[in-house]
């Protein structure tokens, strides 16, 4: 009541503390609630076993020589690998490992390890190397785009290929975009609403969550900092990591699909 502030200057006012609040109180990506609700949140919005599927028929096209191994790194909860480990001999890499344990337990026929995608080392070379949903945009920074790609290089056999689903493009940013995802059944009710920021070379993606459970609603706040770079930059990558022939497919491959980077070694 007696209130005279103008409308906008209120809005101007909430946008500035919640960026403020945004840097300041927020959790990283590690406080569990991702890799907790992960599959809630996507098993609905996403059809894996399409998205599987197509990235099998890929590789069949394009292999030079048929591929029995096969790396997904950034595998979440292991998803992608569940439809494909009865045509691969399949390993899930993560940094988070809750995640490791969900896919762990989904796909049993597969290896999984725990590790930063920049600078993992296994014993073992793959012929094939996928990184889907994004999982590359968590590097942050090109130099870090570089040395994660020269990684994969490294873990990948001779004549093998390495497919990368990239994070949204820089110039496709949509400032003032809000995005939200529900989920309901008879044990729990999740909101989540994210917004997003370009500051610099860097992508934030403040996500807020509301989680009622157990006669309880609990409220948390998360940020993703991800890689704001162009179509360019991930070409320009793959080649100083010593890629060839590395192509951009962006045709409807699945639903929500970024596009795909596909390069041989
Ligand atoms: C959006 S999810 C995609 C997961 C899965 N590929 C899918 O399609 O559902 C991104 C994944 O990348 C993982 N991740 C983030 N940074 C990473 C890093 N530096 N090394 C390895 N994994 C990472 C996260 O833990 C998360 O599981």
């Amino acid at each position: 009541m007696g209130e005279t502030t103008p409308l906008y200057v209120r809005v101007r006012k909430t946008r500035i503390i919640n960026l403020k609040a945004n840097f300041c109180l927020m959790k990283d990506d590690d406080s569990g609630i991702f890799a907790k609700y992960y599959d809630q949140i996507y098993l609905n919005m996403k059809d894996y076993q399409k998205e599987a599927t197509i990235i099998k028929d890929v590789i069949r096209q394009l292999e030079k020589k048929e591929s029995k191994t096969l790396l997904d790194v950034g595998c979440g909860t292991g998803e992608h690998l569940k439809h494909l480990s009865s045509d691969f001999q399949c390993t899930g890499m993560d940094i988070n490992r809750n995640m490791i344990k969900t896919a762990k337990d989904k796909v049993p026929n597969a290896k999984f390890k725990i590790g930063n995608m920049i600078d993992f080392r296994l014993k073992e070379k793959f012929d094939v190397i996928i990184s889907l949903f994004s999982s590359i945009g968590y590097v942050q920074n090109f130099k870090n785009l570089v040395k994660t790609l020269e990684n994969f290089h490294k873990h990948l056999d001779h004549k093998g290929l390495a497919m990368v689903e990239p994070w949204l493009f820089k110039k496709d940013f949509r400032k003032d975009s809000i995005g939200l995802t529900t989920f309901e059944d008879e044990r729990l009710k999740l909101a989540r609403m994210g917004t997003t920021e370009i500051v610099g070379s860097k992508w934030f993606i403040f996500l807020h969550y509301l989680i009622g459970e157990g006669g309880k609603i609990e409220y948390v706040r998360e940020v993703h900092r991800m890689l704001a770079v162009d179509n360019q930059d991930y070409i320009k990558a793959f080649e100083s990591a010593g890629f060839r022939d590395t192509k951009f497919l962006r045709e409807n491959l699945w639903d929500g699909c970024r596009g795909l980077f596909i390069a041989a070694k």
